[in-house]
């Protein structure tokens, strides 16, 4: 049994993570409509993984026998500016997500909560991973992106990115 507190932040994490989906959902309809199905690719395959990540924290409190509420996601309120902004939010929402989730295992680690603890720490290599990706994709847009050639050629890339299923399994 969790505790109502731990139990409480892990079903909130439910729709942060469809949320999440929903932002990155947003981005590839953005790129999608300025033509960039590569960019458009990559946050669609991004979306697909932020829905695991609720599915998984949804199944996770399913198997301790923990009622689930599933609440309201929020419409992403982004208008970009330019090709760049939506990587540069992607960055910022990931800073946000580990913080969620650092929190998440703070409550736990305050409740000797050593199961959640345990399925935490996949999320926490999990958003290492994210960020470092979130970054990468700027920092290459930067070099390669605001040249034409350059865009092309990243687009043509950032297409070629394929689902794949987490490696955690519940
Ligand atoms: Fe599920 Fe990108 O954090």
């Amino acid at each position: 049994m969790l505790s109502k507190e731990v139990a409480a932040l892990l079903n909130e994490q439910i729709n942060k993570e469809f949320y999440s989906a929903y932002l990155y959902l947003d981005i590839s309809n953005y790129y999608n409509d300025k033509n960039l199905n590569g960019f458009s690719n990559w946050f669609k395959v991004q979306a697909q993984e932020e829905r695991d990540h609720a599915m998984l924290f949804l199944t996770y409190l399913h198997n301790n026998n923990e009622k689930v509420t599933l609440t309201s996601i929020a419409g992403p309120d982004k208008s970009f500016a330019d090709f760049k902004a939506p990587l540069a939010a992607a960055l910022e929402h990931e800073i946000f997500v580990t913080a969620s989730i650092n929190n998440i295992y703070e409550e736990a680690a305050k409740q000797k909560d050593f199961r959640t603890q345990q399925f935490l720490n996949w999320f926490i290599d999990e958003q290492g991973e994210e960020e470092k990706n979130a970054q990468e994709l700027i920092d290459r847009f930067e070099l390669f992106g605001t040249d034409a050639r350059g865009l092309y050629l990243l687009d043509a890339e950032l297409g070629a990115r394929t689902y794949t299923a987490p490696s955690l399994v519940l």
